[in-house]
């Protein structure tokens, strides 16, 4: 596998950039409270962009949004976003072949890592993707496709006027409802108290979903620790974890 892959769509026109940021009832559109400011900005970071077949860029190559919906027609799916090193995503891999995996992550470095992982696991029916995934839920999946949504130890932003910049918001848990297969869970884990208080609170007010148990999948299989989680126990740092289930509508 290498960079200079034929299967990669070329970059796209300065017109068509950004149009996979606007699909109508997108909660995450244009520049509000993206990570790092406005996603056109972002683009600017990786001025020599990474190519790989398994590695999506859907804000230069908006071709990679109908390849992506494509790939993920049928699931289940998993995804992981902000997978950081990616312990937890490359064991989650290993531990589920008959599972699609779709990871996110701003930094090129460890995005790259993943790519030629699957690559060399011959998992040519997982992504990974390059960008805020915020904005990119709704447009790569498609709707009650994903069996697991995991968020790991997610950036704190700890001033209040960032907390908007958080994963796990209302606004999210909105999104992944509608992305999420009937059973479907999405998993936290953080050793920052305020934040998981405020992610269990928004849970407990919500009737769409109920608590299970976390830490195992849907086989009872206990799930892969994630990098952040090691140092967390080696350190001595208290963690705190929960699974939400979509619930049955009655
Ligand atoms: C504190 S690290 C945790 C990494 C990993 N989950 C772990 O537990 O070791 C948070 C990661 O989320 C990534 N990240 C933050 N915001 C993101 C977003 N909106 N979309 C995708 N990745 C994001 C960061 O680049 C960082 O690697």
């Amino acid at each position: 596998m290498n960079n200079d892959s034929k299967d990669m769509p070329s970059a796209s026109t300065k017109a068509q950039r950004g149009s996979a940021y606007c699909a109508a009832d997108n909660p995450f559109l244009g520049s509000r409270g993206l990570v790092g400011g406005s996603g056109e900005k972002r683009k600017h970071r990786h001025n020599n962009p990474y190519e790989h077949p398994l590695l999506l860029r859907p804000y230069d190559v908006p071709e990679h949004i109908t390849a992506a919906r494509q790939l993920f027609a049928n699931g289940p799916i998993e995804v992981e976003i902000g997978f950081g090193r990616s312990h937890f995503f490359r064991d989650r891999v290993l531990q589920a072949p008959e599972t699609q995996f779709l990871g996110f992550e701003i930094k090129l470095e460890w995005v790259r890592r993943v790519a030629k992982f699957l690559a060399r696991e011959d998992r040519m029916d997982c992504r990974v993707v390059l960008d805020d995934a915020r904005p990119l839920l709704l447009q790569l999946l498609p709707e009650e496709s994903v069996r697991v949504f995991y968020v790991f130890f997610p950036d704190p932003w700890w001033k209040k006027r960032h907390h908007k910049r958080r994963i796990m918001t209302q606004e999210m848990l909105d999104v992944m409802y509608r992305l999420l297969e009937p059973g479907g869970a999405i998993e936290l884990r953080t050793d920052v108290r305020d934040y998981f208080a405020r992610v269990d609170e928004l849970f407990q007010n919500d009737a769409r979903y109920e608590r299970i148990e976390p830490g195992i999948d849907q086989n009872g299989q206990a799930l892969p620790l994630t990098h952040r989680e090691k140092k967390c126990r080696e350190t001595g740092i208290d963690t705190y974890s929960l699974r939400a289930r979509k619930a049955s509508q009655s």
